[in-house]
This record gives structure tokens, sequence and C-alpha cells, in this order.
């Protein structure tokens, strides 16, 4: 990055150099700056004006080991260049061990998000014991890399320690979430806002809904009632008020009961001119030929004026119809900001026996991938 920051002109930098914190960081959205497009993997954040919108890349990712020549341009370079955030992987030290891997998370995306690292389980495995191993190897990689980061996630019943579960009474699972989430989401505050400003979100809510839209039984759910919705998101806020903050679940994937059930639970948790729930995500773990009601369903999402992005994208079989069909809805809707993968590779995904990406087990690309190129183009 520091590499970077040397190509701006230091006529100009002097010029700025007392300016507010995000202009000449890694911009996206911040207000009353544009940002100025450098590579696939920086734009800068300048005063005033309107964004310049990268030009589509001709850049040809690298093939590391691999033998099929991938299709020229990145997945970040194409969906940034039609004006969305970021095409983000899933990652994990278990992932970045792998060169090969790196090499196409460097080439072709722009965004991670912790695939396990950054899980209660992980990070608090014993009541006030924090452990930041994994997650700091990955928030640093992101970091050295110019890579966005999604966090994920704050509050879930999966991946949660027993101790957690076993709680019973309202007072002290307040207590519990608030001291989790302001002690994770604070280990990370402004880590990334020096040099990319507003590009780090938070799945703070998962997964907390039935399919028929009503609260899934968890120990949240069951001890603190609907409330810890709002419990956890004023955490989130309190902890890092410039993180976007997220509710994300899996099966919204067509305009449905668990869709309009999202709906209303960020309508009564963002009332009365309190905004503390920013984006909804769609995890999008597909089955074969899934795909055909994504766009009514980031419709759907989109019409709460909440920004939308899908999460966790896997589609059994990866045909290149069923991926072209969940990256044009995204493109269609102009509040869906961002596509993640859940991972790079077939061989490092977690339904590897689908062959749910967008490349082989060798790291090749494969005929959905440059189907989803060709759909950005
Ligand atoms: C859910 C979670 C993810 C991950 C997948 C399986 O979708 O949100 O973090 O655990 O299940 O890999």
């Amino acid at each position: 990055m520091a590499k970077l920051i040397a190509l701006v002109p230091l006529l100009a930098l002097a010029q700025y150099a007392s300016a507010a914190v995000p202009v000449w960081g890694q911009c996206m959205r911040a207000s009353g700056t544009h940002c100025v497009y450098f590579n696939d993997y920086y734009s800068q954040c300048q005063p005033g004006g309107a964004t310049t919108p990268p030009p589509p890349t001709t850049t040809t990712p690298g093939n590391p080991g691999g033998t099929n020549p991938p299709a020229s341009g990145t997945l970040n370079g194409r969906i940034t260049a039609k004006g969305k955030k970021y095409f983000g992987s899933c990652a994990d030290p278990g992932t970045l061990n792998k060169s090969t891997n790196v090499g196409r998370l460097k080439s072709d995306f722009g965004c991670v998000t912790p695939e396990n690292s950054m899980k209660w389980d992980a990070v608090e495995p014993s009541r006030g014991g924090f452990n930041y191993g994994n997650a700091d190897t990955l928030v640093n990689w992101a970091t050295s890399n110019g890579k966005m980061i999604r966090g994920h996630t704050l509050v879930w019943h999966s991946q949660l320690p027993s101790w957690v579960s076993s709680i019973g009474d309202s007072a002290t699972l307040t207590s519990v979430i608030n001291n989790h989430i302001s002690n994770v989401a604070g280990r990370f505050k402004g880590k990334l806002y020096g040099t990319c400003f507003d590009c780090y979100d938070w799945d703070v809510c998962n997964e907390i809904l039935n399919e028929d839209g009503s609260y899934r039984s968890s120990v949240f759910y069951n001890v603190l009632g609907a409330n810890f919705v709002k419990i956890a998101f004023q955490a989130a806020k309190n902890a890092d008020g410039n993180a976007k903050l997220y509710i994300n679940d899996y099966n919204l994937d067509s305009n449905n009961a668990k869709v309009q059930g999202i709906i209303r639970v960020v309508n009564s948790v963002n009332t009365g001119g309190t905004r503390l729930i920013d984006g909804i995500g769609t995890q999008m773990h597909l089955s074969t030929g899934g795909a055909g009601g994504v766009q009514s369903a980031l419709t759907a999402l989109a019409g709460t004026g909440l920004e939308v992005a899908i999460t966790e994208l896997d589609i059994a079989n990866a045909s290149p119809n069923d991926y072209t069909t969940v990256v044009k809805a995204c493109l269609a809707v102009s509040n869906c900001i961002g596509i993640t993968t859940w991972g790079v590779a077939d061989v490092d995904s977690w339904r590897a026996s689908t062959n749910p990406l967008l490349y082989d087990n060798n790291y090749n690309p494969k005929p959905a991938y440059t189907a989803v190129i060709q759909a950005m183009a």
C-alpha cells in the first residue's frame, strides 16, 4: 500500500494533508469525496467531485500452477467497473497457506470473509478468554494485500461454545453479548480506516430465522426474545460506528417467507429514525438450477432501502447459467453492492463433493468463471 500511495503527486498530498480521515485512503463511498482508480486493488479517496469509475480491466489473472489460461479480466476488476464494491471470497489461515489459492485471491478477489476465524468458538472459547491468532492472520493478510474485509460473524447459534449456549438468564446473556461484541468488533475497529475508509462490514447476526420467517430457537432468542437483535446491533454500533452492520441468512434465494421475515426484522430494528442495520446478506448456497428467484429476492430485500450483498455464494455443479443468473441479478439491482463466493476452488469448499465454485480442484478457472467474466463485460 505504501508503494501505491507514493504514486500520488506530493504536491497534492501537501495540499490536503490536513483533510478528514477518509481522504487519500482507499475509498469506496466516502461522502464529499471521489474515488480515483489506480488498479484493481486500489482506488484512492480524494476530496470533492464524483467518483471516477474504474476502467474495465484487461489484466489477465495469474495462473500459478494451473494449465488452462483463464479468461482475461479479473472478477473484482469487472464487478467494480460495473459500480459494485467487491467480488470476494472466504479465506482463513488454512487457505492462505496455499500459494496457488493465494495467487487467485490476489488476482481475482477484492474482499475476504474469514471462513471460521472470527466465529465465537474461535475468538472467545472460554468466557472472557479471547484468542485472535487466526483472525489476526486473516486481517493482516487482507490489509497488506489491499483487500476489504467482511467480518463474520458476531451472534450465531452455531459454532457457539457451550458456555454461551448454557446461559439461562437475560442479564448474564446480555452482558456476555455486549462483552463479546465490544471485544471482537473493537479489536478490528479502524484497522483498515487509514488505508481503506468504509470498507469493513460485519455480519452481526447470522441465521436467526426459520424458513417460515419466524425466529429460530437459539439461546439468544429463547432467553432474550427478539430483543437480542437490537442488543447485538447496538453493541456493534458502539464498538465500531464506521463498519456496515449486516444481518445475514441462507435461503433468501427467492421472494419467500424468510425474505419477508428478514424484512420485518429490519423494519422492527430500524425504527423511529434509528438505523442499526445497514445491510442484508443473502448467503446463497444454491442447488443446481436454483438461481431463478434470485433477482426477485434481491429486489425485495433492496426494497428496505438498505444495501444488499451476496455473502457466501456457491452453486452445486457450478453451471455457467446458474452463476451468470446470480451475477446478472446483482448487476440489475442497484442496492446489491457485492458478491462473495464461499471459497476460491472446489478443493477447499465445505461442499467439495458438489464442485460448487468458480475454480476446479487444481485452481484452474471453470466454464462458470469464464461465463461470469463475460456477464460482467
Ligand atoms: C454458514 C455460515 C458460514 C459457514 C457455512 C459453511 O453459511 O454462515 O460461516 O460456516 O455455513 O461453511
